[in-house]
């Protein structure tokens, strides 16, 4: 089931998934073992992961190597109470649970018992490409309703979301710790900062999928699934489309790209084929390569060749060609004769290995079988390898027209030294074996058929490839006869003589030939379809050639470079239906546009999407400047009228100036932008102020780090005074800390949302000092500590709520919570809290456990 997939230096194990649904083993030993034995090791599941009644004792860490579904995961009928999937990022629906769900998570539980899923440890789990979310009937099961689902699956409105609303409420949970993080003022929960999972609910609005923070530099490339550190292509935490070596990408490398000097499609030498997922250089050994993609066989139009140590799928031209075993060998070992019960096996056969086919066929088989099923099942084969022998016919049959695709008589197996026998068939008159070009081997031995003609017009000599065959005709129907009863060559045939009667069965033609038949003159200048001839064969001039008029010649060869005119437009000397527009260059999308006399020209090199001019200007999606110039002109009069309104209310605005100054300080004035490149906060962003400008007030608490003050800011030329929290470095802390302190200060200043706490500013002198807004009730621990009477549990599942907001994934825990149960309401707002805050501190526990319950 699993395989290990290498490309360049990388590689990742990819196991097929199931699709079994609920139907299960009986024995749940080997249910675990089936399970165990199909994901081991296994990192990407190309298909669905059913993890279905495995009871409650098992170890089911190897599950941990999942990172990504492309099918659906199913996670119904256990009894376990931690699912571990923790490194799952993306879960792409390719296929559907009940042609709904990409996530099904149901009836974990045993029934007779007290126990059953406890957890989703799906913590990393960010995206869901297709499909939506089914959790339900889980006795035991909480938080499922505090992941912001909305978040994860990318379409939630076309896809139902079916998560219990209340399970939180409920949950009975042991209580674990909090760092102090979080803060309260005004009912409201605020935190410090959250790290890397920022979700798509807090981007900016330009973002057009997640972001890695709230800026517009932070929005993830749009190729990006479930997140990303940065904004480049190779910052993903998982690819929407296809990975290429750790890119993500739209679509593979093509095995073609537009070469605009030659104006053709090129071979790519980089291409990539898409396997799952991935971009692979190669495609893993059981699989062939169709187009661009990795594919397990070729489509029933096509067929498999081999052709530089790749195996690959190329459209049959006529019939795909299949090679049929004869009688007597492989699946007709059995087999005396060919018959109506094994007829169908010779169904589209163009070659049939074994000679003896032919020959027990010959002599045995066509006798017994209709002449009307033959002629209508049994494509005749273009190789014969050995000889046809014909000693037996059906008596009204009058031709040997069943093979006329016979192309090759090969003669590798001879019976007695003759490759091509017809001996005394009294019904044949003439061969039509039109494709007959060739005998390699053996002699052709035409005797005592008393209605053949035709055989002495053939120049068998031509057919012959080695100087020693020959030919022996003797007591067939007179030539004279022959003549009189019309059974002569067609007059368009050479000397080279015919099969039968009609122009299609010549050897070789008098003067042209098009396609099997032969034609007095091409189509130059009149016809349907346009000709020119290459030598004496007439050829098709290609469909993007205009037909000319009676006396113009259309094409002087074949392909899309020798039209005289074209009927679309020209593209370098090619004729194409269309301008290129978005083929793969060797290191850019190109674009083109048809000038008046419907020449292609390439488009500006910045435009993406096409345009209808040289220009830049000329872009599709380029915004036109025109309009907006009007709407400036307009927009400036409304100025002036909005300007003089503006006088009447400034005696107001005065006023409230005050409040004013210190919303900006608080709000966007102080932190800029992010660098485009801003994969890291950037110091640039962080506001420094001076030492004067701060006035610490009071201690509100200290610690091994440093010290906290509550304090005032009067920002320089300001008049207002800004209620702050400076922290204090200690002096004694080395550099290391200080590195520390400054991270912790690039990380704040690069976090904007509601729910945190906004760093204002840092000063640098005479040691580091934090200066973030100042959260009047101070920490929420000991806010809850102090008031822990009157908070109401409205309020309490409020915060709740505000904090699986502010962070949605919980990092969870080893096995810490007990299987202990307590109502407390608290409880979940401690859990949801612990959850966000990522750490847990030992001593705390039993502080809260001790002072809270
Ligand atoms: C579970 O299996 C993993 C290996 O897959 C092993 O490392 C771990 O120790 C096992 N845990 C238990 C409790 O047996
Ligand atoms: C909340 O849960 C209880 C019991 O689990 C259930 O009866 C009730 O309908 C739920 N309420 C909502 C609004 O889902
Ligand atoms: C609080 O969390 C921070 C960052 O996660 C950590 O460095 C610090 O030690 C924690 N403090 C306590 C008291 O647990
Ligand atoms: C792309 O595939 C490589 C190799 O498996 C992996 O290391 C990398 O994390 C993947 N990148 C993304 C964005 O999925
Ligand atoms: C034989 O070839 C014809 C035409 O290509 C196709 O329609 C038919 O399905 C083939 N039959 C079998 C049994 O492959
Ligand atoms: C040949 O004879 C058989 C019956 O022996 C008949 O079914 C078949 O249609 C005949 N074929 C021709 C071409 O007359
Ligand atoms: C038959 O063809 C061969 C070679 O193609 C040629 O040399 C020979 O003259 C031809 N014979 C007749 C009778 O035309
Ligand atoms: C004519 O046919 C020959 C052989 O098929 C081919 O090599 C040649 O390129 C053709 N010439 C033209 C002008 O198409
Ligand atoms: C075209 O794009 C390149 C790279 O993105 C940029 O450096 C250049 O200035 C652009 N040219 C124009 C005319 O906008």
């Amino acid at each position: 089931m699993l395989f290990f997939f290498c490309v360049c230096s990388w590689c990742f194990s990819v196991c097929t998934g199931t699709e079994n649904k609920l139907s299960t083993l009986s024995d749940l030993e080997q249910q675990y073992r089936t399970l165990r034995k199909y994901y081991e090791n296994c990192e990407v599941v190309m298909g669905n992961l059913e993890i279905t009644s495995i009871d409650r004792s098992r170890n089911l860490t190897f599950l941990r190597s999942i990172r990504e579904v492309t099918g659906y995961v199913l996670v119904a009928l256990n009894q376990f109470d931690h699912l571990p999937l923790e490194n799952l990022r993306i879960i792409r629906g390719t296929k559907l649970y009940e042609d709904r769900y990409s996530l099904a998570i149901f009836l974990n539980y045993r029934r007779d018992g007290n126990f059953g899923l406890r957890h989703l440890g799906l913590i990393n789990l960010a995206e869901i490409l297709y499909g939506g979310v089914y959790v339900d009937q889980n006795k035991f099961l909480c938080h499922a309703d505090t992941i912001h689902w909305q978040d994860i699956v990318k379409n939630p409105g076309s896809h139902p979301v079916v998560v219990p609303t209340n399970s939180s409420v409920t949950c009975k949970l042991q209580i674990l710790c909090v760092n102090c993080s979080f803060v309260i003022q005004n009912n409201l929960v605020f935190f410090f900062f959250s790290h890397s999972a920022v979700t798509k609910t807090v981007c900016a609005e330009q973002c057009d999928g997640r972001c890695s923070g709230p800026y517009v530099s932070d929005c993830c490339h749009r190729e990006c699934a479930g997140g990303c550190f940065g904004p480049k292509d190779t910052d993903c935490f998982a690819c929407t489309n296809f990975n290429d070596s750790g890119a993500c990408v739209t679509q593979c490398p093509q095995p073609f790209f537009y070469n605009p000097t030659t104006f053709q499609l090129e071979h790519n030498p980089s291409a990539r084929y898409t396997y799952g997922a991935f971009c692979v250089k190669k495609c893993p050994h059981n699989f062939v390569v169709d187009h661009n993609s990795c594919v397990r066989a070729c489509p029933t139009n096509k067929m498999e060749v081999e052709d530089n140590h790749i195996k690959m799928c190329i459209p049959c031209t006529d019939i795909c060609p299949k090679a049929c075993d004869g009688i007597g060998t492989g699946s007709l070992q059995a087999a005396q004769t060919v018959d109506s019960s094994n007829i169908d096996k010779f169904v589209n056969c163009t070659k049939i290995n074994e000679h003896s086919a032919y020959k027990k066929m010959i002599n045995d088989g066509l006798k017994m079988c209709e002449y009307s099923i033959c002629k209508q099942n049994l494509k005749p084969a273009t190789v014969a390898s050995s000889y046809l022998n014909i000693q037996s016919w059906p008596d009204n049959m009058t031709d040997l027209s069943v093979f006329s695709n016979l192309a090759t008589i090969g003669g590798r197996a001879l019976y007695s030294g003759i490759s091509l026998l017809v001996l005394k068939q009294q019904g044949i008159s003439s061969f039509l074996l039109q494709s007959l070009k060739e005998i390699s081997a053996g002699n052709v031995h035409i005797a005592e058929n008393k209605q053949l003609c035709y055989y002495n017009t053939v120049n068998w000599t031509r057919l012959f490839r080695s100087p020693n065959q020959k030919v022996l005709v003797r007591n067939n129907r007179n030539p004279l006869e022959c003549a009189r009863g019309h059974m002569v060559c067609d007059p368009l045939c050479s000397d080279d003589g015919c099969w039968g009667s009609g122009p299609d069965q010549c050897l070789s033609c008098k003067f042209f030939s098009r396609g099997r038949s032969c034609i007095k003159s091409c189509n130059l200048y009149q016809g349907e379809i346009r000709e020119y001839a290459n030598g004496s064969v007439c050829v098709e001039c290609d469909s993007q050639c205009e037909q000319g008029d009676d006396n113009t010649l259309t094409c002087h060869g074949s392909g899309p470079e020798h039209c005289v005119k074209c009927l679309h437009f020209k593209d370098g000397p090619n004729c194409v239906e269309k301008c290129p527009d978005g083929l793969q260059g060797a290191s850019s999308f190109i674009f083109k546009y048809a000038e008046a006399n419907n020449e292609c020209h390439p488009c500006h090199p910045n435009c993406t999407q096409g345009c209808i001019g040289p220009r830049l200007q000329d872009c599709i999606g380029w915004m036109d400047r025109t309009p907006l110039i009007a709407a400036g002109v307009i927009g400036g009069l409304f100025m002036v009228v909005i300007m003089a309104l503006s006088v009447a209310v400034s005696v107001r605005r005065k006023n409230i100036k005050k409040k004013r100054a210190l919303r900006r300080f608080l709000e966007t004035e102080l932190v800029e932008p992010l660098t485009p490149s801003g994969t890291a906060p950037n110091q640039a962003q962080l506001r420094i102020l001076k030492e004067t400008e701060l006035k610490r007030i009071k201690i509100l608490g200290s610690g091994a780090f440093g010290t906290v003050y509550k304090g005032i800011w009067i920002p320089e030329g300001e008049t207002v005074k800004i209620p702050v929290a400076i922290k204090i470095l200690n002096e004694t802390t080395g550099p290391k800390a200080n590195v520390e302190f400054m991270d912790e200060a690039l990380i704040m200043a690069s976090m904007e949302h509601p729910h945190l706490v906004r760093l204002l500013g840092v000063c640098l002198s005479p040691t580091i000092q934090l200066v973030t807004q100042l959260m009047p009730h101070g920490c929420l621990l000991d806010y809850v500590h102090e008031h822990k009477d009157n908070i109401g549990s409205q309020l309490l599942l409020n915060w709740c709520v505000q904090i699986a907001k502010v962070r949605r994934i919980c990092a969870y825990y080893q096995q810490s919570y007990s299987n202990e149960c307590h109502t407390d309401l608290l409880i979940c707002f401690f859990i949801v809290l612990f959850c966000l805050s990522c750490t847990v501190n030992v001593r705390l526990i039993s502080v809260i456990q001790s002072k809270v319950l």
